[in-house]
């Protein structure tokens, strides 16, 4: 199949009428995510796409994320005075709008130039905070200038030591509140249509250039000063391996398969700030995240991209959260497009969510103003959804709102 999952079955009627979403320009005509997606769609050249949309193999994983959601239907209560609600929850001890952070991607700069700092903008807009990946094509420093920013880092671990800690270290200078460090991508995950779209390890295929020429405008706004660099890192690659493809693909090497609870140690000792480990799947290692020291965990597939044929984050929050308690923030990440997502993952134990492909159909559609239109999307749903469920606060979300559709 190629492309993107489609998204889950909804109340369609057979083709008749024909639908469309809107892929127009205006932004407040966006009514959902899927208007955005729908756009990005329209403007994106293929193989930016595919980097955008891809999951590894058979695309297994992606489709759960999804279809996780499925699975548990809501149990409205009616009658209840819901007039004042709010979705407001705060995130790591401090005050948020919603439980919603923008998830770290790595090479926004093939959607547009200055990417990351465009959906830093969307963020403080909105309040939430952004997650700024170690494959930024945005320098940490431009990303921390965004005024009213919550700025968070994502750490790959990768070559000596050394790298990692300067990292760190630049980080902690740049003010960044929290660091993330991403456990589940040592071994780079095999994402054939995302391969598919390169003649070689270094080339794009001559079908994917002509697909981009198709593309002026995007020409003109991505790669009108040059294919995008990792320039948080680039400093640490060898000079005969600075190009694009080559830089991409030395950093991918260089990643210890030994990465261990070791290395989580090591980081934990010299980050002074909230400490995130995220790509958890499995529940014994949520038991000994509970021994690293760690604040909190993002329960991940990474959208679907590494593991294939693995749980979705939402299968095991649940049980993440009774290993849990209260002793550790838990937050989930894969498959956020609407507000009533947010509202099961609260609901079945997680603290917030982090959204990665939502915001990135916002920056496709609109730069920071369409990262900000996905936000406000997320919140609007939010706060109907609350409504329709009958309840004012978050607080009041819990199991024995949601029936599971299938023995669990
Ligand atoms: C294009 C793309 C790039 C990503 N790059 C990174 C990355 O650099 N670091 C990381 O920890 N996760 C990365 N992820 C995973 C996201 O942080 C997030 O967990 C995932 O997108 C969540 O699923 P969703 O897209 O359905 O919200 C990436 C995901 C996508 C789609």
């Amino acid at each position: 199949m190629a492309g993107p999952v489609p998204p889950p079955p909804l109340a369609q009627f057979a083709g008749s009428p024909t639908r469309r979403f809107y892929t127009g320009g205006k932004l407040d005509r966006a009514l959902g995510i899927d208007d955005l997606r729908a756009r990005t769609h329209r403007r994106m050249p293929r193989f930016a796409l595919e980097y955008l949309e891809a999951g590894s193999e058979d695309e297994a994983t992606l489709a759960r994320e999804r279809e996780a959601f499925g699975e548990w239907r809501f149990l409205p209560r009616t009658l209840v005075d819901v007039s004042e609600r709010t979705p407001a929850r705060p995130i790591l001890d401090r005050p948020a709008p919603m439980p919603v952070i923008i998830a770290p991607t790595g090479l926004n700069g093939v959607f547009q130039e200055k990417a990351d700092t465009a959906l830093a903008i969307g963020a403080a807009r909105a309040g939430v905070p952004f997650v700024q990946s170690t494959m930024s094509n945005d320098t940490i420093e431009q990303v921390a200038a965004v005024a009213g920013l919550r700025h968070w880092f994502q750490l790959y671990v990768f070559g000596p030591d050394h790298i990692w800690q300067a990292l760190v270290d630049r980080a902690a200078a740049a003010g960044c509140e929290a660091l993330v460090l991403t456990s589940n991508s040592q071994v780079f995950g095999n994402r054939e249509w995302d391969a598919r779209t390169r003649a070689s390890e270094t080339r794009p295929s001559l079908a994917t250039i002509a697909n981009a020429a198709g593309h002026p405008r995007w020409l003109v706004t991505t790669l009108g000063h040059g294919l995008p660099s990792f320039v948080n890192v680039i400093g640490f690659v060898p000079k005969d391996h600075h190009g694009f493809f080559q830089s991409a693909f030395w950093i991918r090497e260089q990643m210890p398969k030994s990465l261990s609870w070791d290395t989580v140690a090591k980081v934990r000792a010299r980050w002074p700030g909230k400490f995130l480990l995220k790509g958890i799947l499995n529940p014994e290692d949520v038991k000994l995240a509970l021994a690293a020291g760690v604040d909190g965990l993002v329960l991940s597939s990474h959208g679907g991209r590494q593991m294939d044929w693995a749980v979705a984050p939402l299968d095991i929050l649940p049980r993440a959260r009774d290993i849990v308690g209260d002793r550790m923030t838990l937050m989930l990440s894969g498959g956020i497009r609407r507000g009533t997502d947010v509202l099961k993952a609260i609901a079945l134990g997680a603290d917030a969510v982090m959204a990665g492909r939502a915001p990135l159909y916002g920056l496709c559609a609109g730069g920071a103003d369409g990262v900000e239109r996905a936000l406000a999307i997320l919140h609007k749903e939010l706060c109907d959804a609350m409504g329709l469920l009958g309840i004012s606060r978050l607080d009041q979300l819990g199991p024995h709102l949601l029936e599971p559709m299938r023995a669990l």
